[in-house]
């Protein structure tokens, strides 16, 4: 299971983290991979002036649109499908 974690703190809301996880709940769902990707939210992860930040499995990414986050998405989960 591949999980994806988006910051849902104050200062990754302000810079989209809501718009973030809309994308990421559409995606995973339109790759049908709802049994082998799972989203969730955090609190602040300490990073806020680099967000909004997510987290793939364990490592730490900084977004700034839902455009990178399609990138992130397509480079770190659909390319690295078992
Ligand atoms: S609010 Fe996201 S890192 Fe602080």
């Amino acid at each position: 299971m591949r999980v994806i974690t988006v910051c849902v703190g104050s200062a990754c809301h302000l810079k989209g983290s809501h718009d973030l996880i809309n994308y990421f709940k559409d995606a995973i769902k339109d790759a049908k991979l709802e049994n082998k990707v799972e989203l969730k939210g955090t609190f602040c992860m300490d990073m806020c002036t680099d967000g909004a930040n997510i987290l793939i499995d364990d490592e730490v990414f900084h977004l700034s649109s839902v455009d990178e986050a399609r990138a992130i998405f397509e480079r770190e989960i659909l390319q690295k499908l078992d």
